[in-house]
């Protein structure tokens, strides 16, 4: 199955690479900046007809709805394009995701970056890899000392919880405070020891579940906000190295560690 997940994640982002830079029809979703691309169409096909014709007995759940929901024990939850904003602005910073669950436990992600051609994937209890190299989490023990990254919901404007509250509070405390715009290319960074932490609200299914895997078989931490376990409907996640991961977490709730 790791095999089959990365040659499709390959070929997924080839249809990402054949329509970049080139005139795309762009339409909006939940609102007018919530976009979705010719792209993640095409992207979204190639994978769940590949996934269908292979495994029919498994379940799918992808961004644009192609798929089909839960059916026994296997889930795919796939993002065919991560990144759809910078992608339909030719901003190259996307992947595709992919990630599989049995049992509701997540046991192979992979994110793949064609931009790069850096092919991360983590298989449970066998590691992380980048293109064949082991990954590992980064060492930084002190947010002060840290780059993180995080993201903001499509409806920021009509939310409260718009994330800026927390913005707010990580970014005085940090070198540095990145916003990628592919949050599973962002947490790919934090298994690879790019990136010391992440956080974002109001995220879907298919945004974390491969990078869930990647950073804690990199030896990171995960969990939702409050500190547990993150699970596919937390909705939010925070990732670390796991040296910074209960500083991350007071800062986010306004409570800093002394
Ligand atoms: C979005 C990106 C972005 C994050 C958003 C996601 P999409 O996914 O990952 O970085 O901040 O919350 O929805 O729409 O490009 O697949
Ligand atoms: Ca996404
Ligand atoms: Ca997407």
């Amino acid at each position: 199955m790791k095999d089959f997940a990365v040659e499709l994640a390959r070929e997924a982002g080839r249809v990402l690479m054949d329509h970049f830079e080139h005139r795309l029809a762009v339409g909006s979703k939940s609102s007018e900046i919530d976009l979705v691309t010719e792209a993640d169409v095409a992207s979204e096909k190639l994978l769940v007809e590949a996934i269908r014709g292979r495994y029919p007995e498994h379940g799918i759940l992808s961004e644009e709805g192609l798929g089909k929901g839960q059916a026994g024990e296997f889930l795919w939850l796939i993002d065919p394009l991560d990144g759809t904003t910078n992608y339909a602005h030719g901003y190259p910073v996307f992947c595709v995701s992919i990630a599989l669950q049995c049992k509701r436990e997540t046991v192979l992600g992979v994110t793949y970056d064609p931009v790069r051609d850096e092919l991360f994937w983590a298989e449970e209890d066998r590691g992380a890899y980048c293109n064949g190299r082991r990954l590992s989490v980064s060492s930084t023990d002190s947010l002060r000392r840290s780059l993180v990254a995080t993201g903001f919901p499509y409806a920021r404007a009509s939310i409260e919880d718009n994330n800026l509250t927390e913005f707010g509070r990580v970014m005085p405390r940090v070198q540095g405070v990145r916003r990628g715009g592919a949050a599973t290319l962002d947490v790919a960074y934090v298994a690879a020891g790019r990136l010391d932490g992440y956080w974002e609200f109001h995220l879907s299914p298919w945004d974390w579940a491969a990078g869930d895997l990647l950073v804690r078989e990199a030896g990171g931490r995960t969990s939702d906000v409050s500190g547990q376990p993150w699970r596919l409907r937390s909705g939010n996640m925070v990732a670390t190295n796991g040296l910074l991961h209960e500083e991350l977490l007071a800062v986010l709730k306004g409570r800093p560690l002394i």
